[in-house]
């Protein structure tokens, strides 16, 4: 028996060096050590073998079972040793490499000033809604107080999308359907792009965008409607901006007027961006003709209100000095790159 033994053991232990994964290792451990075991079978085994010998057989499968598990304790410890820094070194990170720095994506320059345009306004208790980009006759002359006849249709190239439907060429169509769902007092803004049939130049573009402002209220006046674009202009372009007040006409308010800011580029001098006049113009406003105030069921006796058509892409190339109104179309990479920062 005592060759079995060791025969078992040099067996036992010449396989343990070969074994190089735990599962492998754990089988090993099954196979000798576990219930059903080698080790285990020869010590069920005793009963065979006489009296006298019991005691001394016993320690001799003892200490081979001991040595056996110390064995097996080493050779975990070794392949898990080894699969560690097998997995540290395809872990190997360079922290000398350089990095690569996450490209941060920017907002578009009219994105840019509308949200400040938005913020102004905001202050000064104005609500923002939407208004929808097709548009009826109806919302977008008619109800404005330019009916079919009338020559101001002709100021605005329309594309029409069928007998009645058409591209709004202007957002004071948002007037109208905020006139007709709000009771007074009103006070809200409605950016949107707005659509005309002009031909593409430096300055046109048959797309562009517009922020209309509407306010309705007892007693509201010219003072009013003076007051708050004042305002508005001074922060946008600055505290020392002189903001004049030309009389105009629209078909939709009575009086009316068109403002225009000193040219935030030369300071009133003349130079490109104003094309040497000085001033640049930046809206479009009076206040809101009587008829139009009827036509939404709001009585002009009791209410008046004055409303403004801003040119969100004017107030852009001049901010910006950007010299082609394109080039807020075309979306090249170049060039709204150089917007990334955003703010003022
Ligand atoms: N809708 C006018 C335009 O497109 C601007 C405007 C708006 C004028 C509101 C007066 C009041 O030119």
């Amino acid at each position: 028996m005592k060759e079995q033994l060791q025969a078992l053991r040099e067996r036992a232990l010449a396989e343990l060096a070969e074994l190089a994964e735990p599962r492998a290792l754990e089988d090993f451990r099954v196979r000798l050590l576990g219930k059903k075991g080698e080790v285990t079978a020869l010590l069920r085994g005793m009963g065979a073998v006489p009296a006298e010998e019991r005691p001394a057989m016993g320690q001799l499968i003892n200490s081979l079972r001991a040595e056996i598990e110390d064995a097996l304790a080493a050779r975990e410890a070794e392949v898990a040793l080894k699969l560690k820094n097998e997995r540290l070194a395809a872990e190997t990170l360079d922290v000398t490499l350089p990095g690569k720095a996450a490209d941060k994506g920017g907002l578009h320059p009219l994105s840019i000033v509308l949200e400040d345009l938005i913020d102004i306004f905001r202050s000064m208790g104005f609500d923002v809604v939407d208004g929808p980009e097709v548009e009826t006759e109806h919302y977008c002359f008619e109800a404005l107080n330019v009916p079919k006849d009338h020559p101001a249709r002709d100021m605005q190239d329309t594309f029409y999308l069928g007998e009645e439907l058409l591209l709004r060429t202007q957002t004071s169509a948002a007037q109208i359907r905020v006139m007709e769902n709000r009771k007074p007092p009103i006070r809200i803004i409605c950016p949107g792009r707005v659509f005309r049939a002009d031909e593409v130049d430096a300055t046109h573009s048959p797309v562009f965008h517009q922020v209309e402002g509407l306010v309705v209220d007892k007693g509201i006046t010219l003072c009013d409607l003076k007051g708050v674009l004042t305002q508005f202009a001074q922060e946008i372009y600055g505290a020392d901006t002189r903001v004049r007040f030309r009389p105009s006409f629209f078909p939709f308010t009575e009086p009316s007027v068109e403002v225009d800011v000193s040219c935030s580029a030369c300071g009133g001098t003349g130079c490109r961006v104003c094309k040497g006049a000085g001033w640049i113009e930046i809206l479009g406003a009076g206040m809101v003709h009587p008829r139009v105030l009827a036509g939404c069921g709001i009585d002009p006796e009791e209410y008046s209100g004055f409303a403004f058509g801003i040119g969100l892409d004017r107030l852009t190339t001049t901010r910006y000095k950007i010299s082609d109104i394109r080039l807020l179309f075309e979306n090249d990479q170049r060039f709204l790159s150089q917007f990334k920062e955003g703010g003022k």
